[in-house]
């Protein structure tokens, strides 16, 4: 597994920002668009379960995606992750017009990670 526990990344499944969250071994999917005004919680830090977004400083449930504190109002969506063998799925809605997969798997959502994106 790519995320040491504490750690948080950014993943992308079928056209969709994820930040990805390993907390106690566990892993946790919300979408890396801060509802306050788009700032990239992935890039944020992980503090007991808390994604902290870098730009204004919202917090949000790294495991629900329920906002914590202001300056954010709305929740992010959370998505399922299901750990196979050395590897992890995201279960994530498509995103139109994109022609990857709707689950993906750690090893290829590295490298789109590493990709500079548009968003
Ligand atoms: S963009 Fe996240 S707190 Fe402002």
């Amino acid at each position: 597994m790519d995320i040491e526990p504490g750690q948080i990344r950014v993943f992308d499944c079928a056209g969709r920002s994820l930040a990805v969250s390993n907390i106690d071994g566990e892993l946790y999917a919300i979408d890396n668009l801060c509802t306050h005004d788009g700032g990239p919680l992935g890039e944020g830090q992980l503090r007991r379960g808390r994604v902290v977004c870098p730009r204004h400083g919202a917090t949000f449930d790294a495991k629900t995606g329920k906002v914590l504190a202001l300056p954010a109002v709305r929740d992010v969506a959370a998505y399922a992750v299901a750990v196979e063998g050395d590897g992890f799925y995201i279960d994530c809605p498509g995103v139109a017009g994109s022609d990857d997969p709707n689950t993906v798997r750690d090893t290829e959502a590295t490298v789109m990670a590493d990709e500079p994106t548009d968003r």
